[in-house]
């Protein structure tokens, strides 16, 4: 990455591929500089990473100002370039004199080499009581002239239960644009975005870690330069000054190093963070799926003994415990045990659960209010709303006001008291509505992020997993109190691969929560096998969301051997890279992670195959000189198993170079739909 300076105006003069360390730059620079065309300003307007308005630039600006509620429009000057000693940072700083004005932006390049970006504006004058600086009216944390070459983006807008649908368009002359209004990044897409350059398998990632609403525009002029601007609505005006959140932006030669870069960056998140400490992702045993709210305390004894016979290890207590919830409509704010259903409170449980050699988990939504709940009866006006009007409810609730000081005490304290009397080793942190009817006049996100920090220094022993009915609220940004997403509420292995294949481009499989659903699925009624449904849940943080009970002895044995492989894998699938297989069926997803001598894979058949004998699996990331003991790990799948010539050779281990399996593949049945594989290697030469 090189930045170049010219007088107070900051190019990009490069973002991509390293250098020569002997570069002249004064040449590169050169070579990259145009001349004057027809029709533009007698001086070229200037652009780059601070456009200014005042030459002519017409194309979208990184932050705008006003003084007196008139817009009003600084002159940049002074550029002064900072950087840290490891050259790790760099950061350019600018100033208007008139305006008593200051405006920063930096980059810094840490793990994968992912560029952390943010901007920040600082009123510098010394002013009287009730007077009024500039402020900013919007401040982008990012302004990238996007460099040539990377003409599609992908975007990954979807929904509830579809979260992640990835959709690849031509950055042409429409703009281009994604926001998301609901206070939380939702499902709209555009925080997450990866151009690619059609010649040379180049990508560029992005991403903006806006906890709340995002904005993110792309646009291309007239001269073919495209940029792309990010940012997060201010509020209320930043008098005083404004810090940005992050943007984070990845280059990469191709996809494998792009997801390989992002997954370094979060992976650096987690171990940096002060309060986490490594910790093995241990198997989820979740109630929501198994029983809803129809629940009493013996019912989820008897749950606890059948997840723990499978193997599980960690006993999550979903929606439904705490005083009232006997459905969605009432209790929410009211964050004691349900009198009824635990007359002793959580204790018994809990012993029960560890007894059975589980730790507890335990589900809240504290950014939230039933109107039927204590919570709401004493405290009325502690949830967003307009004075006189009627509340607008989202899943029959409500959102309480957390920029208020008391309100998100209280809850606080609420939350802690829990953390205090109860041993809670995971906290599912669920937020399942919008935040109307008006926005919150402080920053939601901010307020939020305090409580985690606090929480999570309180409370250390406690992981925290982000789910917004599924995965309406993931940004690397929370990374770090935040140690796990649910990355959607469609456990429907069909769908699920799909999604946890989009999000795995970004994020690495130990954050990204993977459950084995029942069947028939409750979002989309599908019946799959539970060897399919058990294969796929492996490429994650394996968990359990169905009833023991509901399931055949066979599946249930089904389910504990692939537990137990979890378990035998999983050190390699969370610290390993991952690697997207390639297949010229689309119905064949794979991946596989490699992490020194082993390598474990997964291939998923979803579909009929148009063929009786699919191409055959070529995998990646091996040495081609290296030599692999190749098996295909029981249990197989039933239908399949049946097309496998030598099985006896799969279960002793077939030894091949890495050049074999990567150039030639393996030839594996997946004729039929919901038919899955792990194939597991080993380097012995
Ligand atoms: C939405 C979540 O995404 C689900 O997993 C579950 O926890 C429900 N909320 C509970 O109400």
């Amino acid at each position: 990455m090189v930045w170049m300076a010219r007088g107070d105006a900051l190019e990009l003069l490069h973002l991509g591929p390293r250098l020569h360390d002997a570069e002249d730059l004064a040449v590169l620079a050169a070579a990259a500089a145009r001349g004057r065309h027809e029709n533009q300003p007698d001086v070229p307007p200037t652009g780059g990473l601070l456009p200014d308005p005042r030459s002519g630039w017409r194309g979208p600006l990184l932050a705008e100002f006003s003084r007196d509620g008139l817009p009003v429009t600084p002159r940049w000057t002074g550029l002064h370039i900072e950087t840290s000693p490891d050259l790790g940072t760099i950061a350019a700083n600018w100033s208007d004199g008139d305006l008593e004005t200051h405006l920063r932006i930096s980059w810094t390049m840490g793990a994968g080499d992912v560029i952390v970006t943010h901007t920040q504006f600082t009123d510098t004058g010394f002013r009287a009581i009730g007077e009024r600086g500039v402020v900013t009216t919007r401040c982008a944390s990012l302004l990238l002239p996007l460099p040539r070459g990377f003409d599609k983006v992908t975007h990954f807008a979807g929904r509830w239960a579809d979260d992640m649908r990835a959709e690849r368009l031509p950055v042409s002359r429409a703009s281009l644009g994604w926001a998301s209004r609901g206070g939380k990044p939702g499902f709209a897409g555009g925080d997450w975005l990866v151009f690619d350059d059609e010649e040379t398998g180049a990508q560029l990632g992005f991403h903006i870690a806006a906890t709340g609403d995002h904005e993110v525009r792309i646009e291309r002029n007239d001269d073919g330069n495209a940029s792309l601007v990010a940012e997060t609505p201010i509020p209320a005006p930043g008098f005083g000054g404004l810090h940005t959140p992050e943007a984070l932006i990845g280059w990469a030669p191709d996809a494998a190093t792009l997801t390989r870069a992002f997954h370094a960056h979060a992976r650096e998140r987690l171990a940096s963070y002060a309060h986490n400490a490594p910790r093995e992702r241990r198997v989820h045993f979740n109630t929501w799926e198994a029983c809803a709210f129809d629940f009493d305390e013996a019912r989820l004894m008897r749950l606890a003994e059948d997840a723990a016979a499978l193997g599980a290890e960690r006993f999550a207590l979903d929606d439904g415990w705490f005083k009232g919830r006997s459905s969605d409509r009432a209790g929410l704010g009211d964050w004691v045990p349900d009198p009824v259903r635990f007359p002793n409170g959580l204790g018994p449980l809990i012993a029960y659960v560890k007894a059975l050699g589980m730790d507890f988990g335990l589900w809240v939504e504290p950014e939230m209010v039933s109107p039927d709940s204590d919570l709401y009866r004493a405290h009325p006006d502690w949830c967003l709303h307009e004075p006189g009007l009627p509340r607008p409810t989202e899943r029959n609730q409500l959102v309480l006001d957390f920029t208020r000081p008391e309100v998100g005490d209280h809850i606080h304290a609420c939350i802690a008291k829990l953390l205090r009397e109860n041993d809670i080793a995971y906290l599912k942190w669920d937020h399942n509505r919008r935040l109307f009817p008006q926005p919150p006049l402080g920053a939601h996100p901010g307020r939020l992020r305090m409580m985690w920090d606090q929480l999570r220094a309180d409370f250390p022993h406690t992981m925290i997993e982000s789910c917004s009915s599924g995965g309406g609220r993931i940004d690397m940004g929370l990374l770090g109190p935040i140690e796990r997403f649910w990355p959607s509420d469609n456990n429907d292995t069909i769908e699920r691969i799909r999604i946890m294949r989009e999000w795995s481009r970004l994020l690495p499989l130990e954050v990204l929560g993977s459950h084995v659903g029942p069947s028939p699925n409750p979002i989309t009624g599908r019946r799959l096998a539970m060897d399919f449904r058990a294969k796929v849940a492996v490429f994650g943080h394996m968990g359990v969301e169905a009833d023991p009970a509901r399931m055949t002895d066979k599946e249930r044995e089904c389910l504990a051997a692939h537990i137990a492989l979890y378990k035998q894998w999983r050190g390699v699938l969370h610290a390993g890279d991952l690697h997207h297989l390639a297949h010229p069926d689309p119905n064949i997803m794979g991946m596989m992670v490699t992490h020194g001598d082993k390598a474990l894979a997964l291939v998923a058949q979803t579909a009929f195959s148009p063929v009786f004998d699919a191409a055959p699996v070529r995998l990646a990331g091996l040495e081609p000189e290296a030599l692999y003991r190749v098996t295909l790990p029981a249990p197989w799948p039933p239908r399949a198993r049946h097309y496998l010539a030598n099985p006896d050779a799969w279960r002793e281990g077939l030894i091949l170079s890495g050049a074999a399996l990567m150039g030639h593949g393996l030839a594996l049945p997946l004729t039929h739909p919901e038919t899955a594989w792990l194939i597991a290697l080993e380097k012995i030469a």
